[in-house]
């Protein structure tokens, strides 16, 4: 009997073991809502006209920013607070969520390549520790929030970082509390990151629009419910789509505008695959940066739980455009496959014209030559089911481990280049993202054949589909423990990480 078989046999009582046991005990402790009995395991859902309908249409609107306090150039000072908050998704309705300065998404940080940063953190959530990590960011190990290093409730810290030429892109900030992660980001605690380089080869007449994307389940009672046996195995995948906070949202442009739009998917376990329709997209950066030239011609572009992307754009005739996100099977396990085709945001182009913007340039930069690498090393996804006591026991593993933050996985030396085959032996795709640095990814294996990166990229987070192995250049420049890890939350929660210690 294989797996899904293993899941649609009947099995009354699903039992959850170790990380996750302790995560359930924990709703009730942080006083959130009780388990939604069983529902999603016989696939039945809560009565549906009860659920609160989000307004939809409103124009876009851009992102708050975290101002910047610093009176020097090349500084940049801030303060974040992790607080509760409440927010009215759906009409007369107050849900209660966390939030980063009461925003959420959080306050877009925008910096430039070479700053120093320095973020005054506070906090104030009730009774739980957190910390910030700079997902995908060069910062140093004991500022980039592992889990080593919570700032309990009440607390604070300063995270303070320098950011190096060349590293330039598109990263995001989120909790990454020990156990905590999945409801922390969930509950609205993500915000986009922006590094922006000294001299952008992008024509500033494109504009630069973030998209944060999240995912927002919303019960009867307008509360955010905690999560069910389904969505620990499947990672969770909300109700609603949300774009910088909003359902559906409209941008109005003129005809023949070109945009820039920084595409970042901060859900925590909903792939997206991106399309607008009859307008195709130009691919000019992925997770760490611009690509050496533009890939033209895209009709969707695939962001899995965690990675970025940045676009080009033309809406070149009068008309209306949705973005929209198509429905893909990535391997969900049991009954209640959700619909994930959704419509996110509309274009409406008018018969105004605008000005004639320059092209995009031929050459955007160049990406290092990682080099051949000194070492080589494999990581296995698995993840194992068994029948126990009562029940189903399941655990999702990185080598046949499950996550021990009192353990070093692997020990790696700064500087070096290393090749990390990560293969996912799984049912399920699993993204696979890596703390403290960028990699390029060489090649991807299925069923025996081997293809070769089109174009090379900097990337911190890629998926790993099923039945697939996937080749990495990988090489630190900084030492300490550096986190790796599957970025659905609730398998990065139930056990699907590992430490890399680097040496310098
Ligand atoms: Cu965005 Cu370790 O995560
Ligand atoms: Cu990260
Ligand atoms: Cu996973």
């Amino acid at each position: 009997m294989n797996r899904r078989e293993f899941l649609l046999s009947g099995v009354a009582a699903l039992v959850i073991s170790g990380p996750a046991a302790a995560q359930m005990q924990d709703h009730s402790k942080h006083g959130m809502h009780d388990m939604p009995g069983m529902s999603g395991e016989d696939g039945k859902t809560a009565a549906p006209e009860a659920l609160p309908t989000l307004p939809e249409g409103a124009p876009l609107r851009d992102l708050p920013r975290l101002a910047n306090r610093a009176d020097e150039p090349g500084r940049f000072e801030a303060e974040l607070t992790a607080k509760p908050a409440t927010v009215r998704f759906a009409e007369g309705i107050d849900t209660p969520i966390l939030a980063y300065n009461g925003e959420a998404p959080g306050p877009l940080i925008e910096v430039t390549e070479g700053d120093k940063v320095a973020i005054r953190f506070a906090n104030r959530l009730p009774g739980e520790e957190t910390t910030i990590h700079w997902h995908g960011m060069p910062v140093p190990a004991d500022q980039d929030g592992n889990p080593m290093d919570p700032v309990l409730s009440g607390g604070e810290r300063l995270y303070a970082f320098e950011l190096p030429e060349g590293s330039a892109g598109s990263y995001w900030y989120h909790p990454h509390p020990h156990g905590r992660t999945a409801e922390q980001v969930y509950l609205g605690l993500a915000g986009a990151f922006i590094v922006k380089p000294r001299q952008d080869p992008i024509p500033a007449a494109y504009g630069d629009t973030p998209l944060f994307f999240t995912d927002l389940r919303l019960a009867a009672d307008g509360l955010i419910p905690a999560n069910t046996m389904a969505d620990l195995m499947n990672g969770r995948v909300g109700d609603h789509v949300l774009v910088n906070g909003q359902k559906k949202p409209t941008l109005t442009l003129p005809a023949g505008s070109r945009r820039r739009f920084r595409l970042f998917n901060a859900s925590n376990a909903r792939f997206l695959h991106l399309t607008f329709g009859e307008a195709a997209m130009t691919l000019i950066g992925s997770d760490g940066g611009l690509l050496e030239a533009p890939v033209t011609g895209l009709r969707t572009i695939d962001l899995a739980p965690g990675e970025r992307a940045e676009i080009v754009v033309a809406f070149d005739r009068p008309g209306r455009l949705v973005l929209r996100t198509e429905d893909v099977d990535h391997g969900w396990m049991g009954p209640g496959r959700p619909d994930m085709a959704a419509e996110l945001m509309t274009v409406e182009v008018t018969a105004d014209k605008a000005e004639p913007a320059p092209a995009l340039p031929a050459r955007l930069r160049s990406i290092a030559d990682l080099g051949s690498p000194a070492v080589r090393r494999r990581f296995e996804f698995t993840e194992t089911m068994s029948m126990g006591e009562g029940g189903m026991k399941m655990a999702f593993l990185i080598n046949g481990a499950s996550f021990d933050m009192n353990r070093v996985d692997v020990v790696a030396k700064a500087g070096q280049t290393e090749l990390w085959e990560v293969v996912n032996r799984a049912d399920m795709d699993h993204p696979f993202h890596l703390h403290g640095t960028q990699f390029q990814v060489a090649e991807t294996e299925r069923d025996g054949r081997v293809s070769k990166a089109p174009y090379r990229a900097w990337k911190d987070t890629v998926n790993v589909a099923r039945g697939e192995t996937v080749r990495l250049l990988v090489r630190q420049d900084l030492p300490g423990p550096r986190m790796y890890h599957c970025h659905i939350l609730e398998h990065e929660q139930l056990g699907m990480m590992g430490v890399a210690e680097v040496q310098a």
